[in-house]
């Protein structure tokens, strides 16, 4: 047994969290999800979702994590040795699987993006650009096969020390580019209404799906569910503080959706997109703005590069779960275990990029089948898996115990541990249960 590393303090906690946390949720999926539910009422719900059924979850899966010092399998066993909760482990290996399958689609089309602003396609009429891209048969494909392939090939090479070093870099620049490319945006004529459509709520917008949706983004953006809060927390020392760094951890996701958001809202109203466009949403603005700009091609290529890092330091993690499962459970060797899965990964993903183009009139429960897997993972298996982790910790794991992990043994938080017990124990499952429910009846 190799004896288990500890990150090497709390900044470097912080950041790996962020690091996972901020990725194609922020900048692509959250823009979006805003448009398609009816703008600020959902940001509203989102809030919510966040502070109220999301932390609590954070809050339950770094106490599980650090209490047991292992992954989510060894963490059942140990936890709660001969239960049928390690099959809350088996959730743990597909769901990360699944998401990587639509994750490294919308990674793809970072990557020809990245192609067209090398060269210097973003100028002139921009407005068929993605829908011409995305019908297409092989573009896409290939552009999906590229960024599978560099997720399996960091897997392979295990640079994980050279990515983390680069996300030092990128992330900061991915923050400097996003506030440049705000403020300009800003400046283009009719942006306003955009700003107006995210602080302005309609309440007479909010649904049961609405609020599904809210919450699946609040789990999709938080990387909650799946275990991965859950490892990272394994490798955090007996003395940090787990309330803090996650609520650090949630802010800052919640500041690069929003930066996003500033992004991509006005200027799809200065560009005359349809707030409700969907997946596309973003890639279909992002030329606009850029073709605006004096400097849109230099921009466009920094822009590329930083989200394309900052998918991938997501999509890294995704496949490893995977293949640290297969290495550790069934014995395969890791590159086995790398190949075999990303092929079954891109065979998904392969469905979902076709279901933009030649596949558009294939669907699932009345959704094409990107959508289909998209919110099959984030409303209901990502949820699923945070209620069963906070019923873990509200119901199952001893109080004293919990109180001794989100107190790091009395350190922090005496006074407001009630508050977050009650959080995990009531608040957060019966949350989450009738978000289920109303969604389900309606
Ligand atoms: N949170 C990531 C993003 O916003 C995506 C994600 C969801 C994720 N669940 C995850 C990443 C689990 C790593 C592990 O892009």
């Amino acid at each position: 047994m190799q004896k288990r590393e500890h990150f090497g303090s709390r900044l470097a906690v912080i950041l790996a969290m962020a690091g996972s946390a901020i990725g194609l949720g922020n900048i692509w999926r959250f823009p979006y999800q805003v448009g398609q539910n009816g703008g600020a009422a959902f940001i509203l719900l989102y809030l919510a979702a966040c502070l109220v059924l999301a932390l609590p979850i954070f809050f339950a899966e770094a106490a599980i994590g650090r209490r047991s010092g292992s992954n989510v399998f060894g963490a059942m066993k140990k936890l709660a040795p001969g239960s049928p909760w390690k099959w809350v482990g088996l959730l743990t290996v597909i769901t990360p699987l699944l998401l990587l399958s639509y994750y490294s689609v919308v990674g793809g089309w970072a990557v020809d993006y990245l192609y067209k602003a090398c060269t210097f396609s973003f100028s002139g009429n921009t407005s068929g650009i993605f829908s011409n891209f995305i019908s297409s048969t092989w573009e896409p494909l290939i552009a999906h096969t590229v960024f599978l392939a560099l997720t399996a090939g960091v897997i392979l090479m295990g640079v994980k020390k050279g990515i983390e070093k680069f996300t030092k870099i990128t992330m900061p620049m991915l923050f400097i580019l996003i506030l440049v490319i705000m403020l300009f945006g800003l400046t283009l004529p009719g942006s306003w209404k955009g700003v107006e459509y995210l602080v302005k709520p309609d309440f007479s917008k909010i649904t049961a799906e609405v609020a599904a949706s809210a919450m699946g983004q609040a789990f999709f953006s938080l990387s909650l569910g799946i275990g991965t809060i859950l490892t990272y927390a394994s490798y955090m020392k007996k003395d940090e503080n787990i309330v803090s760094s996650g609520t650090y951890t949630a802010f800052s996701d919640l500041l690069f959706a929003f930066l996003a958001g500033f992004v991509i809202m006005p200027a799809v109203f200065a560009a005359g997109i349809a707030p409700s466009e969907g997946a596309g949403l973003v890639f279909e603005t992002l030329p606009y703005i850029f073709s605006q700009m004096h400097t849109g091609s230099v921009v466009a290529i920094l822009f590329f590069v930083t989200i394309l890092v900052a998918a991938l330091t997501s999509s890294i993690s995704l496949l490893e779960v995977g293949v640290a499962y297969m290495v550790e459970e069934k014995g395969w060797s890791r590159r086995r275990s790398t190949l075999v899965l990303a092929a079954g990964v891109w065979v998904v993903g392969a469905l979902c990029s076709l279901s933009f183009g030649p596949l558009e009139g294939v669907k699932i429960l009345g959704l094409g089948i990107f959508d289909f897997f998209d919110q099959f993972c984030s409303n209901w298996l990502m949820p699923l898996g945070g209620l069963l982790f906070t019923i873990f910790v509200g119901w199952y794991m001893r109080k004293a115990d919990v109180r001794d992990e989100l107190t790091s043994g009395g350190r922090f938080n005496r006074r407001i541990f009630g508050a977050v017990y009650f959080l995990i124990r009531y608040v957060a499952p019966v949350g989450i249960v009738m978000v289920f429910i109303t969604n389900l009846i309606f």
